[in-house]
C-alpha cells in the first residue's frame, strides 16, 4: 500500500507537533505507537516531539508524562529504555492556548530555527478546537508551500453535522491540500478491519456469493460494555449516531459491501467506498423512523453493584434525549445489493464487548431434512469477529451421527491468536506509519466524510422532528431496548448473539 515515491529520506528529523499533547490520547495511544514503530525499526527518522497545549507544563513534565505513558501502554513489554530516550532528545513543550497567536509564533520560530523540512501536525485536542488551531496555522501556508513534506492528522469527529464538516473542510483546505490531510478513523487501522478486504479480495471462495443472489441480510454490531463515563459531556452532544454510526459503522459497511478496487491504493479503494456511500438509500422522515431504533440506558442495581443510568451521569443534561443505543436498517441501492437489508447496531453498556460483521446466507430452495428453515433455525452465517477474540467463523448444518437424518448447527473457526500469535499491532501504529510513509488508503477522504454526514443528517433531522417521542430505555447489561428486537423480528429475522 505504500507509495514508494514518497518514502522519506531516512535520516531527516520529523517534527511531530501534537496539539493537545497533555491529553489521554497522546499518552495512551500516540506516543506508545511511535515508540513501538521505532523499536521495531519501522521508522528510522529521528522524531522530535513538539507538544502544544493549555496546561502549564514544561519540557520535563511532558517528557516524564509521555515516558510513563510508554511504560504503561506500550504493546510490547518490558519497554527498552534505549528506544525511549531518543524520542525526547529534541522534545519541546509550548504552553499556550489555541487562540493565542504568540504560541503559534513560538512554534513557527522553533520550526524555522531547527530548519525542519518534515512536519507532521497532529490534532489531538477536543474537536471544538480544530478550527481555531487550523486558522492559527494560517501561517502554515508557508509550511505547505515552502516545505516538501508537511502533513496534518485530524482525529474524528470531523464536524458534528454536514454544515460544520463543510466548514472544517474549508479551513483545512485553506491551509493544506487533500494529499496532506490524514483523517483518522481508528477502526480502519485495526488488523481485522483491514482483513475485510483481504478476506474478500485475496480469496476466490466467498466473493462469488457476496451479493443479493446469495445473501439474505448482513448484521454489523459494535457493542460496548462501557458507559459514557468521563466523556459524558462530549457524548451528550453526539450520541451514538455521531460518535459511532457516522464514522466507524459506515466505514465497516463500505468495506463489507464495496466492489473490488482496480488496484489496492488510496485512490481506488476510497473511490469504491465512495460509490457505496452514494448508493445508500435516503429515506423519507417517516421511513427513517420505521427503519431506525434509539435507546438510552437506565441504571441497574445488582447486589452491591450500582450502575448509573445515563441521565444520572455527570455532565449529562437531566432531560437529555441523547441515544446511547441505535439500530438501523440500511439499503444499498446498487446491482450487487438491491433490497438486501444491512442491520447496524451499536450501544453502550451492552452485555458483551463485541464488534462483528455477520453475513447471513439465504436458505436452500427446498429442504429434504427435518430442518425447516436453514436461514431461520440455524442459518449459514459467515461471521467476521473484529474484536475481541478476533477471527472468522462459518456456521452451517451437519448431519448428526445416527440413524436419523438429523441436522445440527456446527462451525468452522479461525482464530487470529492461534494462527498468528497474540499481540497484533495497535491501530495507531499502522496509521501513524502509513501517514509517515505517505499512504492515505486507511484514512477517510473529504468526500467520504461529507457523504457520511449527508446520510446521517437525514436520520438526525427525522429524529429531531419527533423529539417528543419517548426515547426507549434499556437496562444496562441487556441488548438494547425491546423495540430493537421487535424492529428486526418484524422482518422475520433475529439479532445474532455475538459469540
Ligand atoms: C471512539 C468512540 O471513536 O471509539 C468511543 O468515540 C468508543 O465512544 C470507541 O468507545 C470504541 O473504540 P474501540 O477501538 O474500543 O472499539
Amino acid at each position: 500500500m505504500n507509495n514508494k515515491n514518497q518514502k522519506l529520506e531516512q535520516t531527516e528529523s520529523i517534527a511531530l507537533i501534537i496539539f493537545g499533547v497533555t491529553g489521554d490520547l497522546t499518552k495512551r495511544k500516540l506516543i506508545p505507537a511511535i515508540y513501538q514503530l521505532i523499536s521495531e525499526k519501522l521508522i528510522s527518522n529521528p522524531i522530535d516531539i513538539i507538544g502544544f497545549a493549555r496546561r502549564p507544563w514544561d519540557n520535563q513534565k511532558m517528557t516524564d508524562t509521555l515516558t510513563e505513558g510508554i511504560k504503561e501502554y506500550a504493546r510490547v513489554k518490558p519497554v527498552d529504555n534505549k528506544n525511549i530516550s531518543p524520542l525526547f532528545n529534541g522534545a519541546k513543550y509550548i504552553h499556550s492556548s489555541f487562540e493565542k497567536k504568540e504560541g503559534f509564533q513560538k512554534l513557527n520560530d522553533l520550526i524555522e530555527k531547527i530548519g525542519y523540512k518534515k512536519i507532521l501536525f497532529y490534532l489531538a485536542t477536543p474537536p471544538t478546537a480544530y478550527k481555531t488551531i487550523i486558522e492559527n496555522l494560517s501561517a502554515c501556508k508557508q509550511y505547505s508551500v515552502n516545505k516538501s513534506w508537511v502533513r496534518i492528522v485530524v482525529e474524528k469527529p470531523f464536524g458534528i453535522d454536514l454544515e460544520s464538516a463543510l466548514d472544517l473542510e474549508e479551513s483545512l483546505h485553506n491551509c493544506f491540500e487533500e494529499h496532506q490531510i490524514y483523517r483518522i478513523d481508528h477502526y480502519l487501522g485495526k488488523e481485522t478491519v483491514q482483513n475485510i478486504l483481504v478476506f474478500r479480495f485475496a480469496n476466490g471462495i466467498f466473493e462469488p456469493l457476496w451479493n443479493k443472489h446469495y445473501v439474505d441480510h448482513v448484521q454489523i454490531t459494535v457493542a460496548e460494555t462501557v458507559g459514557v463515563g468521563e466523556r459524558a459531556g462530549y457524548f451528550d452532544k453526539s450520541g451514538v449516531i455521531r460518535d459511532m454510526f457516522a464514522n466507524h459503522m459506515l466505514q465497516l459497511l463500505t468495506l463489507t459491501s464495496m466492489e473490488p478496487p482496480y488496484a489496492f491504493n488510496a485512490f481506488s479503494v476510497r473511490d469504491e467506498k465512495m460509490k457505496v456511500l452514494r448508493s445508500l438509500r435516503h429515506l423519507s422522515s417517516e421511513d427513517i423512523l420505521r427503519n431506525t431504533v434509539r435507546g438510552q440506558y437506565a441504571g441497574k442495581t445488582q447486589g452491591n453493584l450500582k450502575i448509573k443510568g445515563y441521565l444520572k451521569e455527570e455532565r449529562v443534561r437531566n432531560n437529555s434525549t441523547t441515544e446511547t443505543y441505535m439500530a438501523a436498517k440500511i439499503f444499498i441501492d446498487n446491482w450487487r445489493w438491491a433490497n438486501v437489508p444491512f442491520y447496524l447496531r451499536s450501544g453502550k453498556l451492552l452485555p458483551k464487548r463485541a464488534t462483528e460483521i455477520a453475513i447471513q446466507f439465504k436458505q436452500v430452495p427446498l429442504s429434504f431434512f427435518n430442518w425447516k428453515n436453514m436461514a431461520g433455525d440455524a442459518p449459514n452465517v459467515l461471521v467476521l469477529r473484529l474484536q475481541p477474540d478476533e477471527g472468522i467463523n462459518l456456521l452451517f448444518g451437519a448431519k448428526k451421527p445416527g440413524p436419523a437424518n438429523e441436522i445440527s448447527p456446527v462451525t468452522m473457526d479461525f482464530y487470529y491468536q492461534e494462527a498468528f500469535g497474540s499481540n497484533p499491532p495497535d491501530a495507531y501504529e499502522r496509521l501513524l506509519l502509513d501517514c509517515i510513509q505517505g499512504d492515505q488508503t486507511l484514512f477517510t477522504r473529504n468526500d467520504e466524510v461529507l457523504e457520511q454526514w449527508k446520510y446521517v443528517s437525514g436520520i438526525i433531522k427525522a429524529w429531531e422532528e419527533k423529539q417528543t417521542l419517548k426515547l426507549p430505555q434499556y437496562h444496562a447489561g441487556t441488548w438494547g431496548p425491546d423495540e430493537a428486537r421487535e424492529f428486526i423480528e418484524k422482518d422475520g429475522r433475529v439479532w445474532r448473539e455475538p459469540s
